[in-house]
């Protein structure tokens, strides 16, 4: 009899310990997916940084690629990636703070001047490297913008 308690409590705590695992589970797709989304603008958008640094030497056409590479991306619509409750409070594989979600119409707006400044970002990136200057740091400014209220360090 006691043994059979024992098994029952047993298994009962094993459940307990392993809900939150099983609930994190169903977002797991779409965190990685906005993840290796960022990985492929990050690419881009280093590449663009490096010749801007002078670490790399400007090249028109490498630039004018990954510049509209990221314009791409910009347009592309991701909503589905970004489901209720995929946020960091209580996920650890994600880094999206929960205030996505709670200041929605501010997201979109740093999004929106993101996109903006992507835009004019394309348009003048293959037209020599003061072009490219002059457009880059508005971007890198957009994504600090939202990083620093939206992602976690
Ligand atoms: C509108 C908001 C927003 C903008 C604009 C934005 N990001 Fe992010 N970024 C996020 C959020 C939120 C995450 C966290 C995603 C997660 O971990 O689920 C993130 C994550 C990342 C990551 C980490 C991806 C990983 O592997 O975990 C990189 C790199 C990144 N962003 C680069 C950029 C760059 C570069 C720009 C600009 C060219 C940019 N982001 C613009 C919101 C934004």
């Amino acid at each position: 009899m006691k043994q059979v308690i024992k098994i029952a409590l047993c298994s009962a705590m094993i459940a307990t310990v392993s809900v939150p695992a099983v609930a994190a589970e169903p977002f797991e797709d779409e965190i990685k997916a906005r993840q290796g989304y960022y990985q492929v603008i990050k690419y881009n958008f280093g590449l663009l940084g490096a010749m801007v640094k002078g670490k790399k030497d400007y090249d028109a056409a490498m630039a004018d690629t990954a510049a509209k590479n990221i314009l791409a991306m910009s347009k592309l619509d991701n909503s589905l990636l970004w489901p209720k409750g995929s946020d960091n409070s209580k996920l650890d594989n994600t880094r999206a703070k929960p205030g996505i979600w709670e200041n929605y119409p501010d997201v979109k707006e740093k999004s929106g001047n993101w996109k903006a400044a992507v835009e004019t970002l394309a348009g003048e990136a293959g037209n020599g490297l003061d072009a490219l200057k002059g457009s880059f740091g508005p971007v890198g400014k957009a994504c600090k913008a939202c990083h620093d209220d939206y992602k976690a360090k």
